[in-house]
């Protein structure tokens, strides 16, 4: 089975971007929706939360983990590496190879909680691709991508300068919660976090949580000439691709188009929210983790 988590149901939209590209494996999702939000806790708290997370999806067959979260990924993943000896991906890097591919003027944008905004995790990874791109000795204690690492992005894009420009946009996220999408005060804030990234001249702007997708039709009229990157894309590409290079774990993964939702608290509002989310009505199951 393939794992996927999130602090809530945003990382459904990552879940639907994986059962797109891989329709008969088996998958696993765990919402966490009592302790959400995850953006405004301490890091120690947020890898406590996210091992909780992974350990609850290998309980229920998980081979392989999708941290749809991109809170856990930018704070938690190295440490849920460290944890469990099963292939582990985060959303960070598929955003940033999304980006890079890209930019035309290497000016990159990057939204998300503060928790992911603070850990610098964009910042960390375009640095040592920059010094990875110059033969320079890179940062040991940040991950570098195999994308990266191996064939770089493009000839021109290799040759680049990238710039990134960070906001933190936490209101977005009760906003999308209630489901007020497309309402005045929502089109007010995106106005307030986007207009110092629109100063810098920004041609590509990372959606770096998993509620902003649902905003992105209201974000691309406020900016009408900049690239969205939706994460979800980007990872489901990945992991089709590291799951035909690697025979063995793609095995080792279940086929038969199961799909389980687990959530840690269930409301109707829960449920209306999915069904605003994904276009359909599915089946959430409550779990009490331990
Ligand atoms: N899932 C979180 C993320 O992608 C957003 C909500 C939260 O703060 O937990 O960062």
């Amino acid at each position: 089975m393939i794992g996927i988590f999130d602090s809530g149901i945003g990382g459904l939209t990552v879940a639907k971007a994986i059962k797109k590209v891989l329709p008969s494996y088996d998958l696993v999702y765990f919402g966490d929706t009592a302790r959400v939000p995850y953006g405004n806790k301490s890091d120690d708290l947020i890898k406590q939360y996210a091992l909780e997370d992974a350990k609850f999806l290998i309980s229920k067959g998980a081979k392989i983990i999708i941290v749809a979260c991109n809170t856990a990924s930018s704070v938690a993943l190295d440490y849920l590496r460290s944890n469990f000896d099963i292939p582990i991906f985060g959303v960070i890097e598929p955003a940033v190879r999304g980006a890079l591919e890209a930019t035309v003027n290497g000016n990159i944008g990057v939204i998300g909680t503060r928790a992911t905004i603070n850990s610098k995790v964009f910042e960390k990874l375009l640095k040592n691709f920059d010094l990875l791109k110059q033969n320079k000795k890179i940062d040991k204690n940040v991950n570098v991508p195999a994308f990266m690492r191996k064939q770089g992005i493009s000839p021109v894009k290799d040759k680049m300068k990238i710039n990134i420009f960070s906001q933190s946009a936490p209101l977005l996220v009760p906003l999308t919660e209630e489901g007020h999408l497309n309402r005045p005060e929502t089109i007010k804030i995106i106005k307030y976090y986007i207009s110092p990234l629109k100063m810098k001249q920004i041609d590509t702007l990372i959606l770096g949580c998993t509620h902003y997708p649902l905003l992105k039709d209201l974000i691309q009229t406020k900016m009408k000439n900049t690239t969205l990157i939706d994460s979800a894309v980007y990872i489901a590409e990945d992991l089709r691709k590291y799951l035909s290079a690697n025979i063995d774990i793609d095995r080792s993964l279940s086929k038969r188009k199961c799909e389980n939702y687990y959530v840690s608290d269930l409301t109707l509002h829960t449920q209306n929210i999915v069904q605003k989310f994904l276009g359909k009505k599915i089946n959430l199951e409550y779990v009490k983790l331990n």
